[in-house]
Parts: structure tokens; sequence; C-alpha cells
């Protein structure tokens, strides 16, 4: 039986960086489906295709390549804003979920990160985490996230694009972000990276030690 490890919450709540250790940790494979949507929305921009027709958008998201996908490549932040606009799509979402739930059951086990793992990609995985933080911290993280790299940011125009976000999003008809019922909440606004990743680590223990 695959494991596996779906980890939900809002934009740059630390998911990735604490999804990944987890799928070292584990020596499982790791899925930041966000890269999907991304994706999607590049090669649509970069094919000159429009952003708001939701045939076109369900064609190109078919045909997107999980093994290729790379942050580095899709991070733009207008590529995140197109993203959460093609993500209310249902067509699109439909795609990207069969793609997402084939991953899912590679062995020995696997974590998803995104809006709706727990909710509607992999509603049976072995463990849910609802990893959040308060805007105003996400907003710092991103903020210092881009300044390390280099680059010059705005903190109060970041801020209220993670509200904007927030409210696409958690306001949208298919799949909105919330935690799964069965989730289990992890509130990182007073974490460090470390901390967040040992208290995951004792919810993932304890649930994979139900199962096996
Ligand atoms: O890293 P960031 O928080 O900016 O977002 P991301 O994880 O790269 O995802 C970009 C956008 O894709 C999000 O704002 C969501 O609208 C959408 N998304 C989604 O709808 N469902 C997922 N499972 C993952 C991302």
């Amino acid at each position: 039986m695959t494991l596996t490890i779906a980890i939900d919450g809002p934009a740059a709540a630390g998911k990735g960086t604490l999804s990944r250790r987890i799928a070292e940790e584990y020596g499982f494979h790791h899925l930041d489906t966000g890269l999907t949507y991304r994706a999607t929305a590049k090669a649509l921009i970069d094919a000159g295709l429009p952003l708001d027709d939701e045939a076109v958008a369900e064609k190109v998201a078919r045909e997107v390549e999980l093994s290729g996908l790379d942050r580095s490549v899709l991070s733009a932040h207008a590529i995140g804003e197109a993203a959460s606009k093609i993500a209310v799509m249902p067509a699109v979402r439909r795609a990207l979920v069969e793609a997402q739930r084939d991953f899912s059951r590679k062995e020995p086990g696997t974590v998803l990160d995104g809006r709706d793992i727990g909710t509607v990609v992999c509603p049976d995985a072995t463990v849910k985490l609802y990893v959040t933080a308060s805007p105003e911290v996400r907003a710092k993280r991103r903020y210092d996230e881009i300044v390390a790299g280099g680059g010059t940011a705005d903190y109060d125009s970041i801020f209220e694009d993670v509200k904007k976000r927030d409210e696409r999003d958690m306001g949208r008809a298919d799949s909105p972000l919330r935690p799964a019922a069965d989730a289990h909440l992890l509130d990182t606004s007073e974490m460090s990276i470390e901390a967040a990743f040992q208290a995951a680590k004792t919810l993932i223990d304890a649930a994979l030690q139900r199962k096996i």
C-alpha cells in the first residue's frame, strides 16, 4: 500500500520547504501541485494563447509533463497570478487532478502539496496537514525570499497580493482552499522551519504507526 502525505495551505505558508524536507526524511516522491497549474499557465502565455478559454487551457493542461516541472523556471510572479486564474476552471482542474492522483500512487510513498490535496486529490491520504500562518508572516516570508535571491520587493504590495490570492483560492466554487475535516492544523506563524518540520514529523510518525 502506498503511503500518501497530503499538505495543503495558502500562498507562502512554507508548504514547499516543509514538503521537500518531509519527502527527503521518509524517502518518498514529492509533487508540488502548484507547479502543474503554473506550467499550464506558462505554456499558455508562451504560446500567446488566452487565459480565459477553458477548452484551450484544458488541452494545454493535459500535455503538462509532471517529470519536467522546475520551480526556478516557473517562479515569476505573473505566472503565479495566471496560475490562480486558470485554477478556477473545472476542466483544467480535472485534467491536472488526474495526473496528480496517478503520481500519488508511486511506491513506496508520496508527498503532495497544494490547495486541495486532502479534500479532492487524495481524500484517503495516510496523513493530512493544513499548514498556515498569518497573512503578515506569509508576506514577510515572501519578501525575505525575494530579497535573499537578490531581488527588490515592496512589502505592502506583497501583503496585498497574499490577501488577494487567499480570496481567489478560498472563494472559488471548484475545490476551494480549506482544511479537510481530518487534517491536522499546523500554524507556523511563530515557528522556524525546523520547528515546523519537527511538529509535522511527530504528527506523521504517529499516523504511520497506526497504518503499519
Ligand atoms: O507558491 P504559491 O503559494 O504562490 O502558489 P503555488 O503553490 O505555486 O500555486 C499557484 C496557484 O495554483 C495557487 O494560487 C492556486 O490558485 C493554484 N493551485 C490550486 O488551485 N490547486 C493546487 N493543488 C495547487 C495550486
